[in-house]
């Protein structure tokens, strides 16, 4: 099963209540790495991109990148884009082909948030693509997206309003997670999710994975917390790969790039491997 609709993805893991990774990639050897680390596990697949990589690498180079490496592809994956605020951003790269996309209007007052991203479900449906929501802004800057403070949580009854109004496929409440590295282990409302859940029987994002517990990971994802999403685990991963093997090689004096590539790569595709066994969606493809 080759590129999917998102929602095909997020459906039957709410359904039988396993997480999907949705991971964040920076470049050609990580979204590489992260496919490759689907094949290997026979799970679907969420590839993230933020804004910041959208724009550094060029909206075309990257989703040639995609269809490229996607061509053939036997697992289920979905292209998605994380945390835009900026709505033609959002329809060119609906336009040009990811399958999700996530409008992050939770800077703006509620009522404005629900009308614009009832217009970007309508701009989603006419290319058979889907839409994340949020309404609170989920703490911690994601990729230049975000804020160190922590938004005040809406109300049940808002939740549900703006999920009913704008019929959001994927709905990302704040829950105590943030963005980035946690310095304690988070307090989260994990009743918030079931909650929302019990009342509109919705796929929900879980953002800030990176440092969660495996115990918050199983209970999350058992309340309906089928899309689980990493980016800094992926970064520090990314990076310190890098470190350690430049190191050894000022030590050995040998600069051989493809051997670099090649530490890194299989760093990245362990990490993400590592989550989708986690999550239970190791085995899980169609
Ligand atoms: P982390 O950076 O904490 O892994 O969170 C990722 C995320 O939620 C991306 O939207």
């Amino acid at each position: 099963m080759p590129v999917v609709p998102t929602r095909e993805i997020l459906d039957r893991a709410f359904a039988e209540r396993y997480g999907v990774a949705a991971i964040n990639v920076v470049n050609d050897l990580s979204m590489e790495a992260v496919l490759a680390a689907a094949v290997q596990e026979r799970a679907p697949v969420i590839v993230q991109t933020s804004v910041k990589t959208v724009k550094s690498i060029g909206l075309d180079l990257l989703f040639a990148m995609w269809r490229e490496m996607t061509a053939g592809i036997e697992v289920p994956v979905a292209l998605h884009l994380d945390h835009c605020p900026e709505r033609q951003v959002i329809t060119d790269c609906l336009r040009k082909g990811w399958n999700s996309v996530l409008f992050d209007a939770s800077a703006l007052p509620v009522e404005e948030n629900q009308r614009q991203t009832v217009e970007v479900v309508a701009e989603a449906r006419a290319v058979g693509a889907h839409v994340e929501g949020e309404i609170e802004s989920i703490t911690g800057v994601e990729d230049g997206v975000g804020s160190d403070e922590e938004a005040e949580r809406q109300s049940l009854e808002t939740a549900l309003t703006f999920i009913r109004t704008t019929g959001v496929d994927v709905f990302a409440p704040a829950i105590g997670n943030a963005h980035g590295r946690y310095k304690a282990e988070p307090k989260l409302d994990a009743q918030r999710v079931t909650d929302i859940v019990e009342a509109e029987p919705i796929p929900i994002a879980l953002h800030g994975g990176t440092g969660m517990t495996d115990a918050q990971f199983a209970d999350l994802i058992a309340r309906g917390c089928a899309k689980v999403n990493i980016s800094t685990a992926l970064k520090v991963t990314f990076m310190q790969s890098n470190l350690e093997y430049l190191r050894g090689a000022e030590r050995r004096d040998s600069w051989d790039p493809p051997s670099l590539f090649k530490a890194v790569r299989a760093d990245v595709l362990e990490m993400s491997a590592d989550f989708m066994r986690q999550f239970g969606s190791a085995g899980k493809a169609w």
